[in-house]
């Protein structure tokens, strides 16, 4: 029986500031957050299902976890509590390099703040890992709180699980938020959209379920001769928008923004409206844009966010739907189903309204980087290596698994391009911790085949003249993916050319901060997967400053 859409109303996560208030002067603040195991109601329909949920406490935590709201320029410090129970709630794969406490039990878990430029012991290491009241902990653990400097633009983060070998079911368990850093003294002017009612972050993700309500994941491989439990990515098939499967939402007609966090392990969503309504972009991972984009249409990849407003006065339809109709895996796998391809619906009040709000022209403008002031050019190849029955086996970075030393070790502050060739069949979002950067260009690969063979026997993309084999067709960035950006999509079969700036804050302050030190960053591929004896779950490398 099939769950009945868009019955459930749009909740917004409970939001917990990152700064005091002192004498009308904001000061920085110590922040408790907890994991905790509790029951959550994805659909009216649907009996309680046990999650893992972020929160101040048991009864206030959420799926998904509370918004913080950061200030520019005043530190949030926060003490993430493990209260996890001895079990996973769901089957986790034992047979690849995996956190795991050998005296006592428990989940490991360690938090990333996903965007955020900071220090390397506090960006969540996947061996920095730590279980319930801290009993146990990962190889490169240091410190039990966090600290966020939110120095760096205002816009949009998000934080999640990154213990090593359990990235994957500690998310799809419910351990993601978002994390918002606003700076009213560039943002107020700009007069977009704002106030719990109009300024809305939406976290979306696919899950499947069981009748009883628990979360459903399968534990057979597609071919258990060579990956004896899971299949490598997921994909459920209810949509979950903050915390409720297909949910509705009633608007005026007006002007609202909608922070979209693509929170999914391994969909892509295109999102679209099913009455034409556009999404006006102004911003994507972590920043503004320069000015307005307007799209009728947004690819989202997974851990991408995409920052728009829609004008709900210009919808023809009382009601419509939020669309999705991209493929999964993205782009060649299936096509969407009736589930999948419904995300929320939104009621307009017939009622016209005043608009105070506006879009400007200008938004905030934060200077690219310069190809001129790059230090040089590194080639990161993602390679898929398949066992001759065909199934993926190995997603390596350069030929080299997470474990690898560092081979990546960019000096602070610098700018560098970075040339990610993609000789996979999928899309990959690539993220790079620390690291903002600048999508330029996508430039298809020609005999590929040719260059793969090269690439497998060396691993080294200039040894394999790469030159010879980037001349396809170019396709360019679309315009509303042009600013700074966190996580950008490879496409498959291209070479995509970005320029990136290590430990970035838009001004010549110097970094406030040791970005060389233990245990240093990771760049990776977001499509949060499980290949056996891969040792990754991100097919990540290390990154290290120098
Ligand atoms: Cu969204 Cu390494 O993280």
């Amino acid at each position: 029986s099939r769950l009945e859409m868009f019955v459930d109303e749009l909740p917004d996560m409970p939001k917990i500031r990152g700064f005091d208030v002192v004498d009308g002067v904001p000061k920085s603040k110590l922040l408790n957050i907890g994991m905790f195991k509790k029951n959550w109601k994805f659909h009216r329909d649907l009996p309680p299902t046990p999650v893992f949920a972020y929160g101040e406490t048991t009864e206030s935590a959420t799926v998904p976890g509370p918004t913080i709201e950061a200030l520019h320029g005043i530190e949030t410090h926060v003490t993430w509590r493990n209260h996890l129970p001895s079990k996973h709630i769901l089957p986790w794969d034992p047979t690849i390099p995996t956190a795991q406490p050998t005296t006592r039990k428990g989940v490991p878990t360690v938090v990333h703040l996903h965007g955020s430029i900071g220090e390397p012991a506090s960006d969540g290491n996947p061996n920095s890992w730590f279980t319930n009241a801290f009993q146990q902990v990962g190889p490169t653990w240091t410190r039990k709180t966090y600290r966020y400097l939110n120095r760096q633009h205002p816009g949009n983060l998000w934080y999640h699980d990154h213990a090593m070998g359990l990235t994957r079911v500690n998310l799809l368990a419910g351990l993601i938020g978002a994390y918002i850093i606003r700076d009213p003294n560039v943002e107020a002017h700009l007069r977009l959209p704002a106030g719990d009612e109009f300024d809305r972050t939406l976290v979306v993700f696919d899950r499947s379920f069981r009748t009883d309500g628990s979360i459903y994941m399968n534990s057979t491989g597609n071919n258990p001769s060579i990956h004896p439990q899971w299949q490598p990515e997921y994909f459920g098939d209810a949509i979950i928008v903050n915390g409720k499967a297909w949910p509705k939402l009633t608007v005026r007609r007006r002007k609202y923004r909608f922070r979209i966090i693509n929170a999914s392990n391994a969909r892509f969503f295109r999102f679209f409206f099913t009455n034409g309504l556009r999404f006006i972009h102004v911003g994507s991972d972590a920043a503004y844009i320069k000015r307005p984009v307007s799209s009728k249409d947004v690819l989202v990849g997974p851990s991408e966010i995409t920052d728009v407003v829609v004008d709900f006065s210009k919808s023809k339809s009382k009601s419509f739907i939020l669309a999705n109709d991209a493929p999964y895996p993205y782009p060649s796998g299936d096509p969407v189903n009736e589930a999948n391809s419904k995300i929320m619906k939104f009621v307009v009040l017939d009622h016209p309204e005043v608009d105070t709000w506006r879009i400007p022209k200008q938004l905030i403008y934060y200077p690219k980087a310069d190809l001129a002031d790059a230090m040089r050019t590194r080639y990161i190849a993602m390679y898929e290596y398949t066992s001759d029955i065909d199934e993926p086996t190995h997603l390596y970075l350069n030929g080299k698994p997470y474990e690898a030393a560092a081979t990546e070790t960019p000096k602070v502050g610098t700018t560098e391009v970075w040339e990610v060739i993609n000789l996979t069949e999928d899309n990959h979002p690539l993220h790079i911790h620390l690291g903002l950067f600048v999508a330029l260009e996508q430039r298809e690969l020609v005999n590929v085949e040719e260059f793969k063979d090269c690439m497998t026997k060396f691993n080294d993309a200039i040894r394999c003249h790469i030159g010879k084999y980037a001349r396809g067709k170019r396709v360019k960035v679309p315009i509303h993916e042009r600013g700074w950006k966190n996580v950008f999509k490879m496409t498959p079969g291209f070479v995509t050319k970005i320029i990136v700036r290590f430990a970035y804050l838009h001004s010549n302050a110097s970094y406030p901060f040791d970005a060389t030190a233990e245990p240093g960053y990771l760049y990776h591929c977001h499509v949060i997967m499980n290949l056996k004896s891969v040792g990754e779950n991100m097919a990540s490398k290390g990154l290290a400053l120098i």
